[in-house]
Order: structure tokens, then C-alpha cells, then sequence
């Protein structure tokens, strides 16, 4: 593959979740590394989208703790890959704007995330929860991306994208570069770990997703636990009482999320973990191997990110958003035409 354009924002929080880190980051890097050679990659800090909710008053600090992940979690850089923060190139909240004015209230309103966040539409919530999509629309096509590697919560909103930009072309020229549909995103993301959209489960209620905002301490794990922590939050794993370790996410969902977080963290494909394990009886085994795996993995990671500056991390952002705005400002300078701003 050469030529094409790589590109994702993951939001800072306050603390990443192994979820967060597996399903998004991590991934993301091994495909940055595997495709930096013959592709552009741009991986942009959507600051914007963080204001949807209760700044903590630390987005200074967990953006640029962010940035450290990625290098940390191996990142390679060379002229092909830039870092940028959303709010430092003006042009995505332009397009935002005038995407605003292309997209519709009803493929807007349907969307699950803005369901969700707004319980279903609860007249309180803020107009840039339901605007979540159109503003990350904007932050794709301003760079003609092609892949774009997210959590399958996110593959939604990839869709509307390729909506309103197939809208726009047809009304006013071939302007816009469409992302790739759901399926080949998928196969893309499958390219770096053998896993497509994945979604880390809660260790104590593996039906759900792994969220920050579980109650429960040991429902998650968190990129700044320590080992012991780690242990044991693994150890006590809720599972199942079928005694065979296979992964079967419908029946078995303990135990498929441990063979998942094993295979991410290990780089190794799912496939292969799986195999390992079939025929194996014994959960505490692999609760003992995976968090073996994981809690080595995170005391090196934190050990990195420990050794980088804050002032490497803006020297990054600094040489991205030049790039960013340039590029940015070419394409909303020939969509500010289409409509006649310009
Ligand atoms: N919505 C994404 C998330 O929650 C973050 C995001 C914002 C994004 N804009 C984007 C991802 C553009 C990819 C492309 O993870």
C-alpha cells in the first residue's frame, strides 16, 4: 500500500483505561509503523471534542501525557507522520460549520453515540454532542483520509462521513476524498494485530465495554496501575463455569476478552493465542499468563513515558501543525468556493 492518508484522534481523559489503549492507541501505533514508509499519518488530539463534557482542568497536561503514549507505546517518527492538536488548526471547526449546513438533522439524530450521551435526545444536552459527528467529519476530509482507525463504536460516524461527502461531491465536484467503508476499515485495522474494532470488556461484566467510568475499581485497568494492581484486578476476572478456555464471545465473554487482551499486548495474533490455549481447562492459568503479560507491558510502557520532556512532545505539535494547517487550509479554501465564500 503506498500514497494513501492514515489518519485518527483518540480523546484525552484524565486516565487512560488498557480498553482505551487496546481498542485505540496501540493499534493505531502498530499501523502508523507498519505504513509510515509510502503513506501519510495523521494523529491529531481532538481537543475540541473533549469540551463536549466537564474539562477537569488538566487538558494541557493529559494531551501532552497522550502524545508520551504514543511514543512510548513505540511510535516511530519520520517526515511522513505528523501530531497535531484539533484546536490549533482553526479549519476543522470552519468545516464543521459549513458541513453543518450539508448534513441533516435526521442521519444526525440517529446516531448512537448522541443517543447515548444524550439519553435519547434530553433537551439539556449540549448542541456539540449531537454536532459530535459533523465537526469529526470535518477532521477527516480536510486531509482526503482514507483509513481511519477507530473503535467499532466509531464506525458509525465513519459511515455519516462518507454520507455527507458523497452529498457534497454531488453537488459541487469531486472535493472530497470518501473514507473506506466499514468493512475495509476493519481489514485495516486487522493488518496491524489480527483484531478488527475491538472492544476491551469490563473485567467484572465482560458483557460490557471496559469504560473509565465503571464503578467498580476492578471492572478496569488503568495505564498508570502498578503490577500488583494489575494482578489483581486479572486474577479476579469474572469467567464462566464451562471449563474449557475458547474464545466464544457470546457464551465465554470472561475469558475471550483475557485471550483478546493477551494477543493485543503481546503483539501475537489472536488466532495463535487461541490455539495455545484450546484444550486447556485451567482459567487461572491464563489469568496468571495474561497478567504476567500485561503488567509487565505496562511497568515498561510507564517507565517510558516517565523518560520523555514535555517540551520533546511540543516541538512535535509545533512541526504538525504547521503541516496540518497548510493542508487543512488548502482543502476549506476550495469548499469555501464551492459555496461562493470565496
Ligand atoms: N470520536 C473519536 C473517539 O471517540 C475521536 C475522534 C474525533 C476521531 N475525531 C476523529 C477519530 C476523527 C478518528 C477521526 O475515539
Amino acid at each position: 500500500m503506498e500514497g494513501k492518508t492514515i489518519l485518527t484522534g483518540i480523546r484525552v481523559n484524565s486516565e487512560m483505561t488498557l480498553g482505551n489503549f487496546l481498542g485505540a492507541l496501540l493499534p493505531m501505533t502498530r499501523l502508523a509503523n507498519k505504513y509510515s514508509a509510502n503513506n501519510k499519518i495523521n494523529i491529531f488530539i481532538p481537543d475540541l471534542h473533549t469540551i463536549i463534557s466537564d474539562v477537569d482542568g488538566e487538558l494541557q497536561k493529559n494531551l501532552v501525557k497522550e502524545i508520551k503514549y504514543y511514543l512510548a507505546a513505540g511510535l516511530v517518527l519520520n517526515e511522513n507522520v505528523h501530531i497535531y492538536r484539533q484546536s490549533y488548526v482553526p479549519a476543522h471547526s470552519e468545516l464543521c460549520w459549513i458541513l453543518n449546513c450539508v448534513a441533516t438533522m435526521g442521519e444526525t439524530s440517529r446516531m448512537i453515540q448522541y443517543k447515548e450521551k444524550s439519553h435519547n435526545g434530553d433537551q439539556s444536552t449540549n448542541v456539540g454532542i449531537f454536532d459530535y459527528p459533523i465537526l469529526m467529519a470535518a477532521d477527516i476530509l480536510l486531509y482526503d483520509a482514507n483509513y481511519v482507525p477507530v473503535g467499532e463504536d466509531q464506525f458509525q460516524h465513519i459511515e455519516l462521513t462518507r454520507d455527507i461527502a458523497s452529498r457534497f461531491n454531488n453537488k459541487f465536484g469531486e472535493i472530497f476524498v470518501l473514507p473506506e467503508n466499514t468493512e475495509n476499515q476493519v481489514k485495516f485495522i486487522e493488518s496491524a494485530n489480527g483484531a478488527g474494532g475491538v472492544r476491551i470488556r469490563d473485567l467484572q461484566n465482560p458483557e460490557k465495554k471496559m469504560s473509565k467510568s465503571a464503578e467498580a475499581e476492578n471492572s478496569k485497568i488503568m495505564m498508570n496501575d502498578d503490577p500488583a494492581k494489575v494482578t489483581k484486578k486479572i486474577m479476579s476476572a469474572q469467567t464462566d463455569s464451562l471449563g474449557k478456555i475458547a474464545f466464544d464471545m457470546f457464551n465465554q465473554p470472561g475469558i475471550s476478552n483475557l485471550l483478546q487482551i493477551e494477543s493485543l499486548v503481546s503483539g501475537v495474533p489472536l488466532q495463535d493465542v487461541i490455539s495455545t490455549w484450546a484444550g486447556e481447562s485451567h482459567y487461572g492459568d491464563l489469568k496468571k499468563k495474561v497478567a504476567e503479560t500485561v503488567s509487565t507491558y505496562l511497568s515498561d510502557f510507564q517507565a517510558k513515558v516517565a523518560e520523555i520532556s514535555d517540551e520533546e512532545v511540543y516541538k512535535i505539535l509545533e512541526e504538525g501543525e504547521r503541516y496540518a494547517n497548510e493542508v487543512a487550509n488548502k482543502k476549506l479554501f476550495e469548499v469555501q468556493k464551492a459555496f461562493k465564500l470565496r
